[in-house]
């Protein structure tokens, strides 16, 4: 048996790993085999990509020099890539998962322009690639090269707004909707041209586009529709494989480029449903979308404070508790004194339960993970639609470190930014208490005005210091 055969071997069952890897992550019971699957099938992956070059099958395997740098980039990749995951923080996260996705649209580009510079370093006439096919490959250069440009800068935008390193409001460019349309037109065009004479000039310009347009296409996204643009490039992150794969002649690249790019289309598609956003316009850089004209900033009134002790006091005479978290309970790392009340007041007999936005914090299932890290039962942390219809029946609910996702401004104000994103109705309840260190707005940069409401009263202060200073006063 050959080398090339075993690998096409290792490459079946590593992407069958993948599929099962996908199934496992998509339940909290079965994510860690989820997790366990990938780890497996990158694994073999990475062994049987590794032989594949060593080997190098009919054309002689890779040279000293080349086996040498293979093993330290392996060695360096390997390294920082752990070492990153054992120091990020949660709240981290999402800012680690965009550089990396800018990563894989990086690497994109470069295989793209490999791919260019292989045949003209030995022109037309000797590549290996048959004439009647080099049209193809062009295209595929040019098509590689566009989706990796353009994650590449998207991915860098996104890891900017979401480490706050510049300001998630939406940059809006006098015509920014010709704009994207024009770049498009032009990369059409210079894919056509390419295809037809491969110029060096044609991909140097279609490189300065592609990457104009990821910029753009991201900065024009407001930070209430981030969710949609970090799963939206985990998508293209995936078709900028898959483009690779085309060019390397790699299947199982091919093959895990795809998985990756239709899950994440299919998990921004649910997101844009979560938040009652369009797809295409989201996708399209906010296409369609007008300049929000409100930020909140109108007086809104007197707000209310109250103390750790009164909110104690509160909950022990409530009969139904619930609670709803925001990106402030993973700052603050407030989940275990959380659990711990949850704990105290379950065993008083109060019915406590958790409303779970689908974006609340900065991660798709970001709370849910908190939650589970510090043993919350599953069975008591609902959905924001199980959850929105028994809030008027409900005595109390503690908002910790949640606040774009409880905005009333939401329904009210045709204005905002966040207008017509489903938001847990908080509001609702009998006393809302809402924990935050002080009167700032939250991600999308709107005021709240369930802040100001005769039911709302603020507890300020560290939501993990508060909700401790209420356990020892329970
Ligand atoms: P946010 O609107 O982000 O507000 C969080 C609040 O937590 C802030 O107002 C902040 O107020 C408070 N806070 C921060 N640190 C705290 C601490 N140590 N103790 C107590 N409070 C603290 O929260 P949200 O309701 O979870 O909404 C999420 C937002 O992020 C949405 O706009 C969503 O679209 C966006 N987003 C979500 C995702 C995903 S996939 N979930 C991805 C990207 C963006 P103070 O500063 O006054 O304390």
């Amino acid at each position: 048996m050959t080398i090339e055969s075993l690998a096409t071997g290792a490459y079946l069952v590593a992407a069958l790993l993948f599929i099962m890897s996908l199934a496992g992550l998509s339940k909290h019971e079965t994510g860690k085999q989820g997790i366990w699957y990938g780890i497996v099938g990158m694994a073999i992956a990475l062994i049987a990509t590794i032989a594949l070059a060593l080997d190098g099958g009919d054309h002689g395997g890779m040279t000293t020099i080349g086996i040498a740098l293979m093993v330290v980039a392996v060695i360096l990749g390997a390294s920082i890539g752990l070492w990153r995951a054992k120091v990020v923080e949660m709240t981290g996260m999402p800012e680690l998962i965009a550089l990396l996705h800018s990563f894989v649209g990086l690497a994109a580009v470069l295989v793209a322009w490999n791919g260019y510079l292989m045949v003209e370093a030995v022109g037309d006439a000797q590549t290996e690639i048959a004439p009647d096919l080099l049209g193809i490959h062009h295209g595929e250069v040019i098509v590689g090269l566009f989706i990796g440009a353009v994650t590449f800068t998207g991915s860098i935008v996104a890891y900017l707004k979401l480490s706050a390193r510049i300001n998630s409001k939406p940059m809006m460019l006098p015509g920014k909707n010709a704009l994207n349309i024009g770049a498009l037109v032009v990369l059409l065009g210079l894919t056509v041209w390419f295809v037809i004479t491969p110029e060096l000039w044609i991909l140097i310009a279609a490189t300065i586009v592609a990457l104009l347009l990821g910029w753009h296409l991201v900065a024009s996204i407001g930070g209430g529709d981030m969710p949609v643009v970090v799963s939206m490039l985990n998508s293209y992150s995936g078709w900028a494989a898959a483009a690779s794969g085309f060019l390397l002649n790699n299947n199982l690249l091919i093959i895990t480029g795809a998985l990756v790019g239709s899950s994440g289309a299919y998990l921004s598609y649910i997101m844009c449903e979560a938040m009652n956003r369009s797809f295409i316009s989201v996708i399209a850089g906010g296409f369609g979308m007008e300049a929000p004209s409100s930020g909140g900033d109108a007086d809104q009134g007197e707000h209310r404070e109250v103390s750790a002790e009164d909110v104690a006091e509160m909950l022990a005479g409530a009969s139904s508790v619930v609670i709803t978290p925001g990106y402030g309970m993973a700052v603050a790392q407030a989940q275990y004194p959380v659990a711990e009340i949850t704990r105290i007041l379950r065993e008083k007999g109060v019915n406590v339960r958790f409303g779970i936005h689908p974006v609340a914090g900065r991660l798709p299932g970001h709370m849910n993970v908190l939650l589970a890290e510090a043993k919350v039962p599953y069975d008591i942390v609902l959905e924001m639609d199980e959850i929105n219809d028994d809030l008027s029946d409900t005595d109390v609910v503690l908002v910790i470190g949640a606040n774009d996702t409880v905005n009333p401004a939401a329904e009210d104000d045709p204005t905002s930014p966040i207008a017509g994103m489903p938001v847990i109705r908080v509001w609702e309840a009998g006393n809302v208490i809402v924990f935050k260190r002080s009167m700032a707005v939250g991600y999308a940069g709107v005021q709240n005005p369930l802040f100001f409401k005769d039911n709302t009263s603020m507890l300020f202060g560290d939501a993990k210091e508060r909700v401790e200073d209420i356990l020892k006063a329970l």
